[in-house]
């Protein structure tokens, strides 16, 4: 299973990319407006970090408006993902950009048909947001099972990018559920790692081995 960091804050990317944690990054306009930066420099200062898949959101909302953002984000970095909303119009944009060999995300999934509809059009991620189904009091997991029957179904190379993730116990269901990536806040990534028994485990070796006198090196 892939692991993306949701963020376009450097040093979030760069402490989970050194540990060797992430397999790359999603950025959207929210997270970019987070950050204050100019989106091609950012992108650029991420492709730096990371030669894993990064997506980057275009804003038209038109067929030609989506080529043109698109085309200027994929030319920063061969690992540019265009990510694009789930209407005709990005539909659309997204076989275009997939018949000129680009990487394509379609994102604000909220239906097993959309994801349906993705696929056909060559998406390379397909991301439904679980935690805004969720927060709807729809179960948001129940979607990701869903587009894993469909898409196994008829062998669609689309991979589920589960997004919108908000707790840990997302991540060990969609991980359950044969999800190929999720893309996750820094925080909650990290989180993954504690587990108040292996801190506890910590603190009694290292009492016993302070008592043996040795050392190691
Ligand atoms: C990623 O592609 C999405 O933009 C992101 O996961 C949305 O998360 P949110 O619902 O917490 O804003």
């Amino acid at each position: 299973m892939k692991f993306f960091v949701d963020t376009g804050n450097l040093s979030e990317i760069e402490i989970l990319q050194n540990a060797g944690l992430i397999d790359g990054v999603t950025t959207n306009p929210s997270l970019v407006l987070k950050v204050n930066r100019p989106i091609i420099e950012l992108l650029k200062d991420i492709c730096q970090i990371t030669d894993g898949p990064v997506s980057a959101e275009v804003v038209a909302s038109d067929y030609d408006g989506m080529m043109r953002e698109g085309e200027a984000l994929a030319s920063i970095a061969p690992n540019i993902v265009v990510k694009l909303p789930l209407t005709l119009n990005g539909l659309r944009a997204c076989r275009s950009f997939t018949d000129r060999g680009r990487m394509t995300n379609v994102t604000l999934c909220f239906s097993a048909n959309q994801a349906l509809l993705a696929a056909k059009a060559g998406a390379t991620f397909i991301s439904p947001f679980v935690g805004r189904l969720d927060d709807l009091n729809i179960d948001g997991m129940e979607l990701i099972s869903d587009i894993r029957r469909i898409y196994d179904n008829y062998a669609f190379k689309t991979q589920i990018l589960v997004a919108s993730v908000r707790t840990p116990n997302h991540i060990r269901e969609a991980a359950l559920l044969g999800a190929d990536a999720a893309t996750v806040p820094a925080a909650t990534l990290l989180n993954l790692i504690d587990h108040p028994l292996t801190h506890k485990g910590i603190e009694a070796f290292d009492a016993d081995w302070k008592k043996t006198g040795q050392t190691i090196v």
